[in-house]
């Protein structure tokens, strides 16, 4: 069977659907095509950290009800290390500019919820979606839908389909460089049924590693440990996940983690990667299926909706204006900020983390790196700035 649209976009993660709500805005359709199930993506546990300006867009677009009523804004993180605490003011020191915790399975839960109650059309469980003729103003996409084959003839492609996706594989290793940082740790995230333990998030520096403090609700922690990334989560019982993270936060005042019982765990890996041009003919990469960062700078979900809020301006114009000059501009008007958020990512992620082969040397270069940044005013603003996110035409 044959259907078309003018934009089809494959992933109903952030970026997808974003991408959808923002091309209806302007009246011009679009078909999600995404391999799990509506279930399963509205409970996959990710990000939590919104930038100023993705609850900006979101409140903008009349998405954010739910956001502004069950988020937190947080206007302070703390830097924690030598067993003392450091606030950093993020908005004393951005103008007034904070962060939302609000989890990312709730955003696509709203944006899904969004789309579907303007009429709007995603397709779930697609199976062996397949991407051609992307050099062509043609191109279409294969997928099996309900044991049916279909085939979607588009204008556009957007490959929105997250790192492990299959868009990115159909450009030519000759019309794409890859840069990539592998990290010697993972993280092990835990969901644990207590309320908040701090009003803000704490990024703990220790001898034994890295830990994060985080929330999703006010019955709900989210916490992080470094680990090895090779780690069977078997290997850490509950008790042993809680000692831990109580030695790597103790302080000299006597800080206490409230605990309870531990609902959720898992071991991520992490890594830094980008691909060079974000664009190949009429296919363009968003979000995750073009770039990745380790989370402790909080950025990939932002950098997703950044990236889709560039294409969609850019394919209004084309549409609108007849403008192809945005859609040329697009892989490097993106990979600026994805340049800047990589960055800062590897900055965070290398101040704060026990690296397995580090010598003495090493350490005294992240306490003193420490020690700067939450003392001098200068330096601090340099996280705030970064940390609530760069305006959208940074
Ligand atoms: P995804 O969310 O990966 O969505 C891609 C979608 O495409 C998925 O639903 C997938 O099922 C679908 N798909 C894949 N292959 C196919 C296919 N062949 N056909 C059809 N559909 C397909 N970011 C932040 O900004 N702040 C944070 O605090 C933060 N914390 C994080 C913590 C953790 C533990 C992790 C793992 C990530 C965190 N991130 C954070 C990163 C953030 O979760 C991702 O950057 C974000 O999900 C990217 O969105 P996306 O839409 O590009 O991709
Ligand atoms: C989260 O709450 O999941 C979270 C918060 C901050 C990060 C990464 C993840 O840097």
């Amino acid at each position: 069977m044959n259907i078309r649209t003018r934009v089809g976009i494959i992933g109903a993660g952030p970026a997808g659907l974003l991408l959808s709500l923002l091309l209806a805005m302007e009246g011009i359709d679009s078909i999600v095509l995404e391999s799990r199930s509506r279930e399963e993506i509205e409970t996959t546990i990710r990000a939590g950290v919104l930038e100023q300006g993705t609850v900006d867009l979101m409140t903008g677009m009349g998405l954010g009800e739910r956001m502004q009523r069950e988020g937190a804004a947080h206007h302070g993180i703390e830097l924690r290390f030598d067993g003392s605490g450091h606030r950093i003011p993020l908005s004393e020191l951005t103008n007034g500019r904070a962060i939302t915790v609000y989890p990312q399975h709730e955003v696509v839960k709203d944006f899904v919820a969004a789309r579907l109650k303007q009429g709007g059309s995603i397709l779930f469980n697609v199976k062996d979606v397949q991407v051609s003729d992307v050099s062509s103003s043609q191109p279409h996409i294969r997928f099996v839908h309900k044991q049916e084959q279909m085939e979607l003839q588009c204008d556009f492609i957007a490959g929105c389909d997250g790192f492990h996706g299959v868009a990115r594989s159909s450009i030519p290793a000759s019309g794409q460089t890859v840069f990539t940082r592998s990290y010697p740790f993972g993280w092990l995230g835990i969901l644990m049924q207590a309320p908040p333990s701090a009003n803000e998030l704490i990024y703990a520096y220790s001898e034994r590693g890295f830990a994060l403090v985080s929330t999703r609700s006010p019955e709900l922690q989210r916490l992080y440990l470094q680990c090895d990334p090779q780690d069977d989560i078997a290997n850490w019982s509950d008790a042993l996940i809680l000692e831990e993270l109580q030695v790597r936060l103790a302080t000299r005042d006597n800080w206490q983690l409230l605990v309870g019982p531990i609902i959720q765990k898992s071991i991520l890996a992490m890594r830094s990667f980008v691909i060079e041009p974000m664009q190949y003919g009429r296919l363009f990469l968003a979000g995750d299926a073009a770039h990745i960062v380790p989370p402790t700078g909080a950025k990939g979900l932002n950098l997703a909706v950044a990236d889709v809020r560039h294409l969609a301006r850019a394919l209004t114009l084309f549409y609108k204006e007849n403008r192809t000059d945005l859609l040329e501009a697009y892989s490097n008007t993106c990979l600026r900020r994805v340049w800047r958020a990589e960055h800062f990512s590897w900055w965070m992620t290398s101040m704060l983390h026990r690296f397995p082969d580090d010598d003495a040397f090493g350490q005294r270069m992240q306490r003193a790196q420490l020690d700067y940044t939450v003392s001098s005013r200068a330096a601090a603003t340099s996280l705030a700035e970064n940390y609530v996110g760069l305006p959208i035409d940074w």
